[in-house]
């Protein structure tokens, strides 16, 4: 298998960040720094990134309900809470597929799949992130129309995004809004809302692709299935009109 690929299915990184890795002079096999990016692992090689061997695990997959207060990574130098801490059970080195902010709860996938994981987040492929966002102020057809169309954001236009008008509470002058987008920019859906003159106070994944929460309370996890896996490969390959 080629070095680059060897590292994505060993969930150390992407293939393209692999490559940056192998270029950056990182990368060893038997002791041997790789220089060529078509380097071949054979069965037996020691691979090694800065030092630490890596391993080709079987390939796992997880859904879990990230509650509020958890940040979405491997681990933190200031010690809080991660997602990783939250499914203790798992002994393959897994990672969040994308991320959500530590005060958002909701629908976060894991795994220690690289290529699964660029397959999802990407734009390019489409997959529905669907949000619920309790919002500062009073949402209408007016004040959200501009989501539809897309708008600019640190100087990059969004894709057009869905919404559904949950609830509009006039006397504590709050709306409940939900939001179906498919890129997964940094607190993206909190500066669109922001975007149109509403602040999220609480912000929740509710669906992602063709899953849901169902099943799960806030903090648990469970693994997928090989069929939603693929289902939700089929929906990143599957060409959109
Ligand atoms: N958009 C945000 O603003 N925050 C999240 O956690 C996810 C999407």
């Amino acid at each position: 298998m080629r070095i680059n690929k060897y590292m994505a299915h060993a969930g150390v990184a992407s293939r393209r960040k692999a490559e940056e890795l192998i270029k950056q002079g990182l990368v060893t096999i038997n002791g041997e720094t790789v220089r060529e990016l078509a380097t071949i692992v054979k069965s037996g090689d020691k691979v090694e990134v800065e030092g630490q061997p890596i391993y080709n695990e079987e390939k796992v997959y997880y859904l879990l309900n990230k509650p509020r207060g958890v940040i979405s990574s491997v681990s933190d130098d200031k010690g809080r809470r991660t997602v990783v801490d939250l499914l203790p059970q798992v002994k393959e080195r897994i990672y969040p597929v994308g991320r959500l902010d530590w005060d958002t709860s909701g629908i976060l996938l894991l795994t220690n799949d690289g290529d699964f994981s660029d397959e999802m987040v990407h734009p390019r492929n489409e997959i529905d992130k669907v949000y619920i966002a309790r919002v500062k102020g009073i949402a209408n057809k007016e004040v959200l129309r501009p989501l539809t169309r897309g708008l600019v954001i640190a100087g990059k236009k969004t894709k057009p995004a869905v919404y559904e008008i949950i609830k509009v509470d006039p006397v504590k002058n709050r709306s409940v809004v939900q939001l179906t987008i498919h890129e997964g920019r940094n607190h993206q859906v909190k500066k669109m809302f922001e975007a149109v003159g509403l602040l999220v106070d609480k912000l929740s994944r509710t669906q992602f692709g063709n899953l849901d929460l169902t099943g799960l309370r806030p903090g648990e996890a469970r693994r997928l299935n090989k069929k939603e896996v693929s289902r939700l490969h089929t929906l990143a390959v599957t060409k959109k009109k």
